[in-house]
């Protein structure tokens, strides 16, 4: 590495300022990225109370002459670039000379440094950003930084940080996501003195992908477009998480959070996915480092790409094609055309994971707590409070609105974009009837419920329906403190990201009051125990997953997080599409239908009913 020098000012002032020092983790990112780019091969992070104790990160890297160690305490010194120019096209994690004087500015930093072949090292300590103590010092070759003491004379940002558990666990998420793209580079972790992660040196991404989210059910896919190439190891989509917490991106082994990518990797999936929902895993995208820039974000976790468009439709091109041959889609027996529709130019492969992926086991549940699950399947969801009066409605119909359905299909293709009905609108439009008053038909498609009014016909998606019902009862259950906890026989274990076990730690009790009896078993590890009795038939590991998620993107807001996570609930514990319904079963539905508020959406917003007037059909097909 060439030597540290000062940027010019007008060099300093185009970078990205801001803070890089917002939690233990930020602090953890920054020291190994300089001992990566410093060309570490083996790199030990040890954390001590949760990180804001001390911080050690040590390299077998180059090291530092004493020159460069006084410089590299200072704003603006790097070795890594020159020039404004150079910022176009950087090869290493740093360049902006900012993160060490950062640091320093707000903690004990004492950096141990030596050259190879030097017959001696140096020390620096800075206090608090005060002048720099620099002496000999026996050192191995490589250098230590040791962080200790964090924000102790900023106690405003202090208050800020979580529980030690929390903050250890964002470390070594951090360090989780800098060394999947470094897979020859030997990672260990200690934390209060145990070593509690080591990842060693690995011949590709791919294994230490598999080394860091063991989970059989990755498959590689892989492709290219000229000189941009992608590397997928990603999950199946019914693996896939709300949100994109489990999902890594890297553009040229640098991790990112980019919209556009997230969305190249959504579309890849297509129908598979439900919106916002993404599979876990890694993606790796190389694209030529001109064509790619890094300085639009302080902390580098955004990118920019020239021209945009053409990465997105590549990336999204690649992992699609070999989507269509990865294990989850052919096991999945689609419909053979679905893929075969999107396939088009080379084919990029699909590797299969290195064992066979292992049966689902069937649901273990122990004998129902009460209230014993009765025959009748909606019967089941109804709360422990008193069942709900049935909708009563208006009985002026007249629409103050005119007719609520002005939009004219030109054909059966339009029914799903056709103008959602207000909420209880669909008993005015028929004549004031009920749900229950409806005569049920038959089922299409196994999504949609067919039914006859007295006004003309009514369509209700059937999955969006039985949501709705399942979250209303949720919610009353819910309020009144009642939902009833269904204990499994044998408990599930799930792997989570190591912060979201600190919060399942932290709120144990709210799940329980939702009804999802969660306990941690190790650092990545949590028993789901329990789910709500109304759902005893959701699939308890993608529930207490989903749940977890959605309350992880609400931050430390519970009362917020309630309504999605009820709403997440009822998802997973109703009749999806796809889903054969009886008649009873059917009409049972409908008649819930009665007893909720906003029956005309599902807790998402999508509208549940769709109707047509006798008049408007006959029109159609011109009576
Ligand atoms: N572990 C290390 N081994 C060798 N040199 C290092 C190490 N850490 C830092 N340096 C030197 O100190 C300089 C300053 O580091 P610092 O992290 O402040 O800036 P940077 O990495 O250049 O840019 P950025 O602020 O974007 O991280 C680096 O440019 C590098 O020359
Ligand atoms: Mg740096």
């Amino acid at each position: 590495m060439s030597a540290v020098a000062l940027l010019p000012p007008e060099v300093a002032n185009q970078i990205a300022a801001g803070e890089v020092v917002e939690r233990p983790a930020s602090v953890l990112k920054e020291l190994v990225e300089n001992a990566l780019d410093a060309g570490a091969t083996a790199v030990t992070v040890s954390i001590e109370g949760g990180g804001l104790g001390r911080i050690a990160v040590t390299d077998d890297g180059a090291g530092m002459g004493p020159d460069d160690l006084a410089l590299s305490v200072l704003a603006h010194a790097t070795s890594k670039i020159r020039s404004a120019e150079d910022l176009l096209g950087v090869a290493t994690y740093g360049f902006r000379g900012e993160a060490r004087p950062s640091i320093a500015s707000v903690s004990k930093l004492r950096i141990t440094t030596r050259t190879r072949g030097a017959a001696q090292g140096h020390e620096v300590l800075v206090e608090g950003g005060a002048p720099a103590v620099l002496r000999p010092a026996g050192c191995a070759e490589g250098t230590t930084v040791s962080v200790e003491d964090l924000f102790y004379n900023t106690p405003a940002r202090r208050k800020f940080m979580r529980t030690p558990q929390t903050e250890a666990a964002a470390c070594l998420e951090a360090l989780v996501r800098l060394a999947v793209p470094r897979p020859d580079v030997r990672f260990a972790f200690r934390r209060d003195g145990k070593v509690v992660r080591e990842y060693l040196r690995q011949n590709d991404p791919v294994a230490r992908v598999r080394e860091v989210l063991p989970d059989d059910s990755l498959a590689v896919l892989r492709g290219s477009r000229g000189r941009l190439s992608v590397l997928g190891v990603l999950g199946p989509p019914e693996k896939a998480r709300s949100g994109a917490t489990h999902l890594m991106l890297y553009v040229n082994g640098r991790h990112v959070r980019d919209r556009v990518l997230l969305r190249a990797v959504a579309q890849a999936y297509g129908s598979m996915l439900d919106g916002g929902r993404y599979p876990a895993g890694a993606v790796l995208v190389e694209v030529p480092p001109e064509d790619v820039d890094v300085n639009v974000h302080p902390q580098k976790t955004e990118v920019r790409f020239s021209p945009q468009g053409g990465v997105f439709e590549a990336v999204t091109s690649i992992l699609r094609e070999a989507a269509a041959n990865a294990p989850w889609t052919r096991a999945a027996v689609r419909p053979a055309t679905f893929w075969t529709d999107h396939l088009a130019g080379s084919a990029p492969v699909a590797e299969p994971p290195p064992r066979d992926v292992p049966p689902v086991p069937p649901q273990r549940l122990a004998p129902p707590a009460a209230p014993a699950v009765p025959a009748d399947p909606w019967a089941r969801l109804k709360p422990a409070a008193p069942a709900p009066t049935p909708y009563a409605p208006p009985p002026n119909k007249a629409s103050p609105q005119g007719p609520a359905e002005p939009a004219r299909p030109s054909n059966f293709g339009s029914f799903a974009v056709a103008r959602p009905l207000a909420p209880k609108a669909p008993h005015d439009e028929l004549g004031g009837a009920t749900f229950a008053a409806l005569r049920y038909v038959g089922q299409l498609k196994r999504t949609y419920l067919v039914c006859e009014g007295e006004g003309g016909m009514v369509l209700l998606d059937q999955h969006a329906a039985a949501e709705r019902v399942t979250f209303e009862r949720l919610r009353a259950a819910w309020a009144s403190r009642t939902v009833a906890m269904q204990p499994l026989l044998v408990p599930e274990r799930i792997e989570m990201t190591a912060s979201e076990v600190a919060l399942v730690e932290e709120r144990a009790a709210d799940f329980a009051a939702l009804g999802v009896e969660l306990a941690p078993l190790g650092p990545t590890t949590v028993a789901v125990r329990g789910v709500p009795a109304m759902l005893a038939k959701a699939d308890p590991q993608r529930l207490a997953r989903d749940v977890v998620a959605e309350v992880a993107k609400q931050g430390n807001d519970f009362s917020k997080a309630v309504d999605l996570v009820l709403a997440t609930l009822a998802c997973h514990g109703s009749v999806r599409a796809g889903d054969e319904m009886s008649v009873p079963e059917a009409r049972a539905l409908l008649a819930s239908l009665d007893a909720v508020d906003f029956a005309g959406h599902c807790p998402h917003g999508r509208p549940v009913v769709f109707s047509m007037r006798w008049g408007e059909l006959e029109r159609k097909v011109g009576r």
